[in-house]
């Protein structure tokens, strides 16, 4: 028993000796073993550096440049925020989200005219943005596919004006497809504005419409 009490001891002093009693506070360096990206070669916020001419080490933003962690605005900042901005950033309606309540709203909202200027935009947008996985046609069969095992949709099967086709998508549908993303897909809500994404959408439905009506 002795034994015991003394080994019992001496294994709490060892604990304590390594662990030191709670809420001691070390003054010196901690060893690192792995320090990650502890210390990098960097400026922080609000010093002085003599690399630039007016020698703050912070820089102003590039003109024109967009805040990023809020909902891009339908236009340059440079050209004013316009009231649906404004709403945008708030937004609930159809437009903004492409739902009614809880549901995909079909048709374009009325804040959207369907000309010949909006298709010439969406055509343009949708060329940028999209054609490189879904194809120019929107068969899917952009030049991603050569480079990737994931398979774009085939966008001229979007069941166009039949709602009763397995693979109908309404048009709040496809508008939140690209403000969000889907599956494995990523989200476009960031890079396209809310105005040019409905101009994508009503884009994308002439280009069901060729492939269904091909030319004779
Ligand atoms: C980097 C490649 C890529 C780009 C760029 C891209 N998509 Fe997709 N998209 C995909 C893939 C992959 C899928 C299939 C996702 C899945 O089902 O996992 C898809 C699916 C879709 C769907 C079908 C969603 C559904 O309900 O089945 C729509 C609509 C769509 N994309 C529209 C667009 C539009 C519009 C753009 C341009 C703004 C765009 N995509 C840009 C890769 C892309």
């Amino acid at each position: 028993m002795k034994y015991f009490f003394l080994s019992y001891l001496l294994v709490a002093i060892t604990v304590v000796a390594f662990a030191g009693f709670r809420g001691h506070k070390f003054e010196n360096t901690p060893f690192e073993l792995l320090p990650d990206m502890d210390d990098q070669a960097k400026v922080k916020y609000q010093v002085s550096s003599n690399l630039f001419a007016d020698g703050h080490a912070m820089r102003k933003p590039v003109a024109g440049t967009m805040p990023m962690g809020f909902n891009v605005p339908s236009q340059p900042a440079s050209e004013g925020y316009t009231p649906q901005d404004i709403e945008f950033t708030h937004g609930t309606g159809y437009y903004y989200t492409g739902k009614m309540g809880d549901f995909y709203g079909d048709g374009l909202p009325p804040e959207v005219e369907l000309t010949p200027a909006l298709l010439e935009r969406g055509r343009e947008r949708y060329n940028i943005n999209c054609a490189i996985c879904h194809g120019e046609s929107g068969n899917g069969q952009g030049i991603f596919v050569k480079y990737s095992t994931v398979v774009p949709a085939n966008l001229t099967d979007m069941g166009l004006a039949d709602p009763a086709a397995p693979t109908f998508r309404p048009d709040g549908k496809l508008y939140d497809v690209i403000t969000h993303g889907w599956n494995q897909m990523g989200a476009y809500g960031a890079n396209i504005t809310v105005r040019d994404r409905w101009a994508i959408v009503a884009y994308l439905r002439t280009l069901e419409y060729a492939a269904k009506n091909p030319a004779k």
